[in-house]
């Protein structure tokens, strides 16, 4: 792959969001693994991919898809080693794809050896690690995320006899970032897992990390200054080791996390503001609304800030961004039959697209064609489909069909192999990936068309990409400049 001598291997890559219990079974239990994931480097590195992001597989009971963590220096057993991971991580580097992983720094499993000293001992040196209370009256009109089983952020714990917060599920505990010894514990886990080679990490639900009374308790001052910390720590012992953070919050809130100039935070956000308004774009067959969005969000980036452009990943499709009339109309296109499920809707995007491929090619080569590191999710590259009929999440994070995913490799029409052939050319041309954006103003006789021009900083090339998202055409059209 080409880099620019200065652009850093986060800003030009393509991710690929590897759920590793769905991906591939190595060892024929009928769960994915990491030996698996060793068969299936190839796969992806012929497909395009520059870096794959794996989502936790630490030991966990399970409770939520691994976001519960019981030891943080452990592999799952379902999945594999530790072994097995460090030889993924270097037969990646050999392919030239680069691994970023988890840091669920929010939360443990209350399986966490942890909380269970903490509920058994309060005086002990774990008593603090946790957001422990008398009553369950503190922070009250915090939202409740995991609304459809959480009827509270507080749950009782007969062993302590106090209340302890949880923004998740009530196996999740919120660690208490107030506590000293948490901070350190946090960095040293980084410590660890940058030394085996992990060459980012995603910040699972980072604007929770502090509560005060009075506030919303997300996004706090306090939560800046400990990702100020931590970047600094990470920048004192590793190169170019990125932090990209999950914030589902309003544009102004999101931008805070890349920090500043002189205190910076994360290098890479999940650009969440802007993924509701490729479907919307589809529907309404207007392209003002998502350049509104793209404006705001592409317009006052800090030095080095890099988005995360992403469609679809392990979660629901979240409208919490959205107006209550928006979110509507977003459920009456997309999920008219199975409605709503904690905010957001429970499809994958091949069959919210209707599997029509015409569609898929034209927003794929949008998320492409913008500033930003996409991130595709494990199975579209097939069009792999859901199941709305099972519980939570697991309708999006079936098991990837191998049966199907050969059949597109070896068909030269297939959408596989014009992703693939997409990828692979966008590789060749770092300078327009990098490059400067500029959105060209849309003509009021056709709203539905959406331009811009990417123009290498160097001054070398320029191209401009064009969307009809009426006729579902697209393309790029080189500029002499
Ligand atoms: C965000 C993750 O993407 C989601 O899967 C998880 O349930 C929550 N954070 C809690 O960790």
């Amino acid at each position: 792959m080409k880099i620019l001598p200065n652009v850093k291997w986060y800003e030009s890559a393509v991710f690929y969001e590897l759920y590793t219990r769905s991906f591939r079974d190595g060892n024929g239990d009928g769960f994915g693994d990491f030996a698996g994931v060793l068969e299936k480097l190839n796969y992806l590195s012929k497909l395009g991919i520059d870096a794959i992001w794996f989502p936790p597989f630490y030991a966990s009971p399970l409770r939520d898809g691994g976001y519960d963590i019981s030891d943080y220096r452990a592999v799952d057993a379902r999945y594999g080693t530790i072994d097995e991971f460090e030889e993924i991580v270097a037969q990646a580097h050999a392919l030239g794809m680069h691994v970023m992983m988890d840091l669920v720094l929010n939360h443990t499993s209350e399986k966490h050896a942890w909380f269970e000293a903490s509920r058994r001992n309060p005086k002990g040196p774990y008593g603090d690690y946790y957001v422990w209370a008398d009553d369950n009256k503190g922070y009250a009109g915090t939202r409740i995320i995991f609304s459809q089983t959480e009827p509270s952020n507080w749950t009782y714990d007969e062993t302590r006899g106090q209340y302890y917060w949880h923004r998740f599920y009530k196996e999740q505990p919120d660690l208490n970032f107030d506590c000293p010894a948490v901070h350190d514990e946090v960095l040293a886990i980084a410590d660890f897992w940058a030394e085996k080679g992990v060459d980012g990490f995603r910040l699972d639900a980072i604007p929770f990390l502090y509560e005060r009374e009075g506030t919303n308790n997300e996004s706090l001052p306090q939560t800046h200054a400990f990702l100020v910390k931590l970047r600094k720590h990470l920048d004192t012992h590793y190169t170019d080791v990125p932090l990209l953070a999950e914030a589902t919050t309003p544009i102004a809130e999101n931008l805070k996390y890349f920090g500043t100039a002189d205190a910076p935070e994360c290098n890479m956000c999940f650009n969440f503001p802007l993924m509701t308004e490729f479907y919307a774009a589809l529907k309404t067959k207007d392209a003002r609304p998502f350049v509104r969005t793209a404006q705001a969000v592409f317009g006052n980036l800090p030095p080095g800030a890099v988005w995360s452009n992403f469609l679809r990943n392990h979660d629901f499709l979240t409208l919490e961004l959205l107006t209550p009339e928006d979110a509507e109309k977003m459920e009456q296109w997309y999920a008219p039959s199975e409605g709503v499920r904690n905010g957001g809707i429970a499809r994958r995007l091949a069959p919210l697209l209707d599997f029509d491929e015409r569609a898929l090619r034209a927003l794929t080569a949008l998320l492409l064609a913008l500033p930003g590191s996409p991130c595709l999710y494990y199975g579209d590259e097939i069009l792999m489909k859901d199941d709305p009929s099972l519980s939570d999440r697991d309708s999006v994070r079936l098991p990837l069909p191998w049966d199907e995913a050969d059949r597109a490799v070896a068909d030269p029409d297939s959408f596989w192999n014009w992703l693939s052939s997409t990828l692979h050319a966008r590789r060749e041309a770092p300078a327009l990936v990098t490059g400067d954006f500029e959105i060209l103003p849309i003509d009021t006789d056709k709203p539905e068309i959406l331009r811009f021009r990417r123009t290498a900083q160097n001054g070398g090339a320029a191209a401009i990409f064009k969307i009809n998202f009426k006729s579902l055409e697209f393309g790029w059209e080189k500029v002499h400049l």
